[in-house]
């Protein structure tokens, strides 16, 4: 009924509209009143942590892509090198792990399967392994050494959303934490992140009280469309892939992310008159990057792709390549996921809608897949 959907028509609606608290009650209690972050549930020993040589981030489906968007961040905070694997293709080959690697397994049912599994086989080779899941007592909670939960609250809707902003919320606390105990930074360096990550729920809030209805209407526009792409760079690149996955999960429809830099190496061929293609582009203050994606929507666009560009507010180089033009408020790059992904799933539940498909319940998915 509506009144457990709190007035939304699906679940997913509002567990989109649930992001901005999900951010915050992740953040809430873990940074204390100097800006240094206190994780109590840390029952890993300090010592271990400081030694650590490798992060192996452990993961399928969304979850997957929360740990590619921290490998970003971990990797520059720590400098520690950051391997993302999907739990059932790390299983099964012959992962190097030591008593220095830091499994990090993240879930939001701590039910699934792959992922425990790959769990056992990490600790087996004397890996700690640190759980970041949203459900309390479950099986990978009682498993891991440690845990973080996230604070999303219950997810209902079977295709991930609040759940994956609060599981990147999480990966930067994490990567600040140990930032901050192996002395990378300095306490006003992360201080600084943690207050750029205290803004990201007004920031979500904003984007979606000013692009949401804007978002709806090009997914009902869209709604006939067979296929389409999603282009990123660095964290930009995996919420392409989630904006992708979305798209896959809701709608039935095709859909691929790609790194943009990877566009000139292959797919550029997928493209054809009338092709939809999101491109996700840097803020240009990191004009490097910026200046290479905007290149890529060109060069899309020169051949007739539908071009629907998510950039930063002021960005006006894209505006004579872009169809369409969402705008997202400014922040740091390491920040940009938590806002760009957001415009992705309301487009997918957009065009599903339009479709008449049963949003919280594709066919074919499960919530929790709990067998291998
Ligand atoms: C299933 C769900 C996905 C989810 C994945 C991982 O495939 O349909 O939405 O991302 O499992 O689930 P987990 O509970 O481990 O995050």
């Amino acid at each position: 009924s509506a009144a457990v959907k709190g007035g939304y028509e699906t679940f997913m609606d509002k567990e989109i509209h649930e992001q901005p608290v999900a951010v915050a009650d992740t953040l809430r209690g873990r940074v204390d009143e100097r800006g240094e972050i206190q994780l109590d549930e840390m029952r890993i020993d300090p010592a271990v942590l400081r030694s650590v040589d490798k992060i192996i981030v452990i993961a399928c489906g969304t979850a997957a892509y929360a740990g590619h968007v921290a490998k970003y961040a971990i990797e520059h905070w720590c400098r520690v090198p950051v391997e993302v694997e999907l739990a059932h293709e790390f299983r099964y080959r012959d992962p190097v792990v030591s008593e220095k690697t830091l499994t990090v397994a993240i879930s939001q049912s701590g039910e699934t399967m792959d992922t425990i599994q790959a769990v056992r086989h990490a600790r087996e080779q004397g890996s700690k392994v640190l759980a970041i899941v949203n459900t309390y007592g479950s099986t990978l909670a009682r498993e891991a050494d440690a845990v973080l939960y996230t604070h999303a609250g219950p997810e209902v809707a079977v295709a991930s959303t609040k759940a994956f902003l609060a599981q990147i919320t999480a990966c930067y606390l994490l990567g600040l934490y140990l930032a901050q105990l192996r002395g990378n930074k300095w306490p006003d360096e992360v201080a600084d992140y943690l207050a750029h990550l205290a803004q990201m729920p007004a920031k979500i809030q904003d984007l979606l009280d000013g692009q949401e209805e804007r978002v709806r209407a090009l997914g009902a526009e869209l709604a006939d469309k067979t296929s389409f792409l999603f282009l990123g760079r660095h964290v930009g690149y995996p919420v392409a892939l989630e904006g992708a996955l979305k798209l896959k999960e809701l709608a039935y429809v095709h859909a691929e992310g790609f790194a943009a830099g990877e566009l000139k190496h292959g797919p550029i061929a997928l493209v054809e008159e009338g092709l939809p293609v999101f491109v996700i582009v840097p803020t240009p203050r990191r004009p490097l990057l910026h200046d290479k994606v905007v290149s890529n929507i060109q060069e899309v666009r020169a051949r007739g792709a539908r071009t629907i560009v998510i950039a930063e507010e002021g960005d006006l180089t894209v505006e004579p390549f872009a169809d369409d033009v969402i705008r997202v408020p400014r922040t740091p790059t390491l920040m940009w996921p938590l806002l760009t992904v957001v415009p992705l799933q309301v487009f997918a539940a957009a065009l599903a809608r339009a479709k008449g498909l049963d949003i919280d319940q594709p066919r074919n998915l499960a919530k929790s897949v709990t067998v291998e």
